[in-house]
């Protein structure tokens, strides 16, 4: 059995809710193990203290975490957003017993959330504790210099991204250094919010959904997908609102190695609006596809109380970690 094949059947154990009884029997996919070792009671143990938070980040948090920076008031009255972003390597839990060996910017995957207003100014400083180059490519309107891409930020040196924000909408940054594929594989990316200068019409719920994978084995193939950092969380942890209640979710793909990914609702649609950049929404709908750095605001609120998922159309990335649950109450 390969590495791939094994995951795959630890993995719909893990889905169907038991404990991950099947692993002695499939003791040849983990020929390091001691021969006696009690492999089923020590996955177990494995299993149950898997707590995503010990990564350092937690998907709940980055769910609603907006990061303004450090804010000053320039002479003007423009708002200044001051970010320090450091690039760190980092081994990170993926699911009970799976470790992948991220870099990461600020020690997350995703990246932090930076959140500022049109025509702020913007300041970020990133500091590389790698041993690799990397830079951060924002997209948005700047100047060439500060695109993230020619300059290159090598191991111990830093390196001011500094614009003035615009246009509003859900964007992204990654890194844009080459091998382009591996760097963003590996973990460094995240969404960039501008806000319009009126603000966004009122709603009860901000949430910030990052979609992407991991290809634990470097073979080029995600083994597993994700929004915001670990697969399966939100089925695990279900999201909770009320009826009634206004939700718009701002998505990012920043999936690697595969031409579309795509978010489908369950039981109800939402108002759907490209790039975030238009006030007017183009469509209705429950389910849309993305290509890699495609973003969009959705918006949506459920009539009735239950429980409904929200995945990846694709059914293969549901099954591989892409899923999670609205928990609707009255
Ligand atoms: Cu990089
Ligand atoms: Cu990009």
């Amino acid at each position: 059995m390969s590495r791939r094949d094994f995951i795959k059947l630890a993995l719909s154990e893990a889905l169907i809710g038991m404990s991950v009884s099947l692993l002695p029997s499939c003791k040849t996919a983990k020929p390091s193990r001691e021969p006696d070792a009690p492999a089923a009671d020590t996955t177990r143990a494995v299993q149950s203290t898997f707590k995503a938070s010990a990564n350092g980040f937690d998907p709940q948090d980055i769910l609603t975490s907006f990061d303004q920076g450090e804010i000053q008031v320039l002479p003007h009255g423009q708002l200044l957003h001051e970010y320090k972003i450091h690039v760190i390597s980092k081994e990170i839990e993926i699911m009970p017993g799976i470790r992948f060996p991220a870099w990461t910017y600020n020690g997350r995957v995703p990246g932090p959330t930076l959140r500022v207003r049109e025509g702020d100014r913007v300041r970020i400083e990133l500091v590389n504790d790698d041993d690799l180059p990397h830079t951060i490519h924002f997209h948005g309107i700047h100047s060439g210099n500060m695109d993230g891409v020619f300059e290159q930020v090598y191991p111990g040196r830093s390196f001011t991204y500094e614009f003035v924000a615009e246009p509003f909408g859900v964007h992204l940054y990654h890194c844009h250094t080459p091998p382009l594929s591996t760097h963003i594989a590996k973990g460094l990316y995240g969404a960039f919010i501008i806000d319009p200068k009126q603000g966004w019409p009122k709603v009860d719920h901000e949430f910030v959904m990052v979609m992407h994978g991991y290809d634990i084995n470097f073979d080029g193939k995600n083994d597993f997908y994700a929004v915001n950092g670990i697969p399966f969380y939100y089925e695990k942890h279900p999201i909770k609102i009320k009826i009634g209640e206004t939700v718009r979710i701002f998505l990012v793909n920043l999936l690697e190695y595969e031409p579309i990914n795509s978010f489908h609702l369950h039981a109800n649609f939402f108002h759907y609006y490209p790039t975030g950049t238009n006030l007017i929404p183009s469509e209705y709908t429950d389910t849309i596809m993305l290509s890699q750095g495609q973003r969009g605001i959705l918006e949506f609120s459920y009539k009735h109380p239950g429980v409904y998922m929200f995945h990846a159309h694709q059914t293969r990335f549901t099954e591989l970690g892409w899923t999670g649950l609205f928990q609707v109450v009255e």
